[in-house]
């Protein structure tokens, strides 16, 4: 890999793969794109180039390929599950009109493509623990289906047309460099900002639904493995499941009680992300993954608590105080 396009680079994902890649690769070389200008201080404008790009106009999209003339395209852009849930219509047009035309300009130019997947691609039908790499997918979520029709599409477009296209199923992701976009698992985010500010946190699912969730950091090392695999040991392509601990709210406050003894969890469950919540698996099987490509997480449920706290304080202690008034 030489020089990467990221669509959707202002999101919770994008914010720390542009700048894993910029690191490797030179700043010059990662264009960084979203259909949002993000703030002035964004990690995504300061670095390097950054250009707004709606993925559902095939037209801007392959100005900003032949521009920027990638060789690899992080396709990140997308409507997660509970924004999905409030406007399928819109989550069909982006997340799979987008890929479709990622998928075909590839076809055109000759650059691999990235393409996440995740959890949600798998329904109430699936076995959930452990979730076979190769099983049932029939969600009951818009996000879900567009996620499971990706996948297929992007497979269709390797096999039919020798694009190289690559993709993993992420699990819920903690990270605290971007907020996270709109997902049911977005409170194992809020929960370590709500934690340090307020030492408390009332969470919108119920304190027993398990999840497969991962840190940001093994999430980011994933994609750049998977992209420089040997394409030879890849018998499978999208997406390929991939885990890192699984968790439930109430493991997630009892870790973060120890380190803060004061913290209070309360619940206030939104039957729109239970019931999503409740249809995804507890565990995906990643052998797939760890015998075709190594995968390996580094990240368990107390290492992520650790580094979150910290980042996080860190962060809030960094915070500009707010203006005094009168
Ligand atoms: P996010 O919501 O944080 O970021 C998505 C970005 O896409 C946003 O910055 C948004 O402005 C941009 N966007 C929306 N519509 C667009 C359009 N039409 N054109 C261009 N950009 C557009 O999402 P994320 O968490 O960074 O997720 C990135 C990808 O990873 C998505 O495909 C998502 O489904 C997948 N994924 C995320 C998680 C997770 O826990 N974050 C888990 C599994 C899979
Ligand atoms: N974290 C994502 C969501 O909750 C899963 O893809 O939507």
């Amino acid at each position: 890999m030489k020089r990467a396009l990221v669509t959707g680079a202002a999101g919770q994902i994008g914010t720390e793969l542009v700048t894993t890649l910029r690191d490797a690769l030179g700043d010059a070389a990662v264009l960084a794109t979203d259909l949002r200008e993000p703030g002035p201080r964004h990690p995504v404008l300061a670095g390097g180039p950054f250009r707004l790009l709606d993925c559902t106009d095939p037209t801007e999209l392959g100005e900003r390929i032949r521009e920027h003339r990638p060789d690899v395209v992080f396709h990140l852009a997308a409507l997660l599950s509970a924004v999905g849930e409030s406007r399928p219509q819109d989550a069909y047009r982006v997340n799979l009109g987008g890929v479709m035309n990622v998928l075909e300009a590839a076809r055109e130019e000759g650059f691999a493509v990235f393409t996440p997947s995740s959890i949600a691609a798998f329904g109430p039908g699936t076995p959930p623990d452990p979730t076979p790499q190769d099983t049932v997918q029939r969600p009951t979520t818009m996000y879900g289906v567009t996620k499971v029709a990706g996948e297929l599409l992007c497979d269709y477009y390797h096999l039919k047309f020798g694009v190289d296209t690559r993709g993993v199923r992420y699990p819920g992701l903690i990270s605290h460099t971007a907020p996270p976009g709109g997902g049911t698992t977005d409170w194992a985010v809020e929960i370590f900002w709500a934690a340090v500010r307020d030492g408390r946190y009332r969470c919108f699912l119920s304190h027993d639904v398990r999840l497969d969730m991962m840190y940001m950091p093994d999430a980011i090392r994933a994609a750049l493995e998977l992209m420089e695999a040997d394409p030879r040991q890849l018998k499978h392509r999208n997406a390929f499941n991939i885990t890192a601990m699984q968790v439930t709210p109430e493991q997630m406050a009892r870790a973060i009680q120890e380190r803060l003894p004061e913290f209070q969890m309360g619940y206030e469950v939104d039957p729109v992300r239970q019931a999503i919540a409740e249809s995804w698996p507890r565990r995906l099987d990643d052998t797939a993954a760890r015998d075709q490509w190594g995968w390996q997480p580094e990240y368990g449920l107390h290492e992520t608590v650790d580094d979150m706290l910290t980042q996080v304080r860190t962060a809030e202690e960094a915070r500009e105080p707010a203006p005094r008034v009168g």
